[in-house]
């Protein structure tokens, strides 16, 4: 059998634990390669070591002066957010009626639907990430478009229908019935097929029924390797709102406690006007916080707190949360978790950063193994790190004194500039074009 087999030279980096909590996190060749068969991960290593291994005339990449790592991972995006990115708005609740709903409303044309995904996958390749965990909207036609366009590229990729059967326009009201059926009849013609896979979505409490939230739990218990996608305690009026539409629940994550959405899988987005029984809880069913910094600041739903999400154990992930989110680049999310973090009193440094955004997402997704490392037999996800892509850059990293040094560089000043080139199971999805 004739296999395909590509190796990459670079500074090599990729983890192996959270070095929040472990001394040995992360496996460093600053003279490493990278070595590809059918789209899967063979080795990773020191160059002088596993050069020898390489067959007779195997076509060594000279990425030398650059950084191969693992793509990003962003465990929380809206596709059909991407053209109003920056728009301005006081809150959450009016940003969502003024802008969000009518952009969504144009996805029940496929046309529009296929332009837009186009637009953002490519978007995220420039930038670096290669998973994505996606909202659609709440036409089905936009899930099939989205992952048509993820399959074109080859790409390991969750989304969902967003399920909002009140407190939303007419023009974007589903019912409970209808959206567990067209849940379900995407669940089975996605999930799986390839890399794609599936998330329930209900937008937000705020905007499901009980019933609807009912059905949605019975689809997670059907359906147990699905993932589970939605917002949670992400602004005071939105968390007020909710305590009044559900006077009977402990607090906000509990109605989705008790409706069987806390679950391995389940991604909840912000979790920051969190109380310690809610932190309990998400560790205790492994449910994973997506901490969307970005969003959290321009919409001034609040801070991150990292160090109590910490003592708890809860599951760390970083994200984008576009177009709430103000930057598709996962580095530009480090630059700005790195000042929530900073405003709260604790301090993340780069290398947790780098975890966060690549192994720590991965695990959040039960996906270790899949995604997010360099282990043997993980599918060859990853991407090319120009720590010279600016002039500024170039000056600052070439004074770095440590991989810390020059990792925080990256993630303070870096964007999609500094992403050389993106691959996606061994396959080149990004270039930059040089000039
Ligand atoms: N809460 C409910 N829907 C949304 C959304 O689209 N974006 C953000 N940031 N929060 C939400
Ligand atoms: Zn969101």
């Amino acid at each position: 059998m004739t296999t395909n087999l590509q190796a990459y030279r670079g500074s090599l980096l990729h983890f192996l634990a959270d070095p929040a909590f472990n001394e040995q996190s992360h496996d460093w060749h600053e003279d490493g390669l990278l070595i590809v068969e059918d789209g899967k991960v063979k080795a990773a290593g020191d160059y002088a070591t596993l050069h020898a291994t390489l067959p007779p005339g195997a076509v060594v990449h000279d990425y030398s002066g650059k950084l191969l790592m693992p793509g990003f991972i962003d465990t929380h995006i809206h596709y059909p957010q991407t053209d109003m990115i920056a728009s301005p708005s006081e809150g959450l609740l009016p940003w969502l009626e003024t802008y969000t709903f009518p952009s969504e409303r144009q996805f029940e044309d496929s046309t529009h639907a296929a332009s837009v995904a186009d637009f953002f996958l490519d978007e995220l390749l420039r930038c670096g990430t290669t998973t994505a965990m996606v909202y659609c909207t709440v036409h089905p036609q936009s899930v099939n478009t989205f992952f048509a366009a993820s399959e074109q590229r080859g790409l390991r990729m969750v989304a969902g229908k967003v399920m909002m059967d009140r407190n939303c326009p007419d023009f974007l009201r589903d019912t409970a019935e209808t959206s567990a059926r067209d849940t379900e009849a995407l669940i089975q013609r996605w999930h799986k097929r390839g890399r794609s896979l599936y998330a329930i979505t209900p937008r937000f409490a705020p905007t499901s029924t009980e019933r609807q939230l009912q059905l949605a739990g019975e689809l997670a218990a059907a359906y147990p390797d699905t993932y589970i996608q939605t917002h949670v305690s992400e602004n005071e009026a939105e968390c007020a709102w909710v305590r009044e539409l559900f006077p009977n629940s402990r607090s906000y994550i509990d109605v989705y406690d008790s409706y069987g959405m806390m679950r391995p899988r389940a991604m909840y987005g912000h979790c920051i006007w969190l109380n310690e029984h809610d932190r309990r809880r998400m560790a205790e069913t492994q449910s994973a916080a997506a901490i969307c910094p970005t969003s959290n600041l321009f919409l001034g739903s609040g801070l991150f707190d990292f160090e109590r999400a910490d003592d708890a154990g809860v599951l760390l992930s970083l994200a984008t949360d576009v177009g709430g989110g103000t930057s598709f680049s996962m580095l530009q999310t480090m630059n700005e978790a790195y000042k929530v973090a900073r405003l709260k009193g604790s301090y993340l440094p780069a290398l947790r950063m780098f975890y966060l955004a690549t192994l720590g997402a991965a695990r959040s997704m039960q996906l270790e193994g899949t995604i997010g490392n360099f282990a043997a037999g993980t599918e060859a996800d990853f991407i090319v790190i120009d720590p010279q892509a600016t002039p500024l850059l170039q000056r600052r990293t070439s004074r770095s004194n440590s991989l810390e040094e020059l990792l925080f560089a990256l993630a303070l000043l870096g964007d999609d500039r500094a992403i050389a080139a993106t691959y996606a199971a061994g396959r080149q999805v990004h270039a930059r074009e040089m000039n």
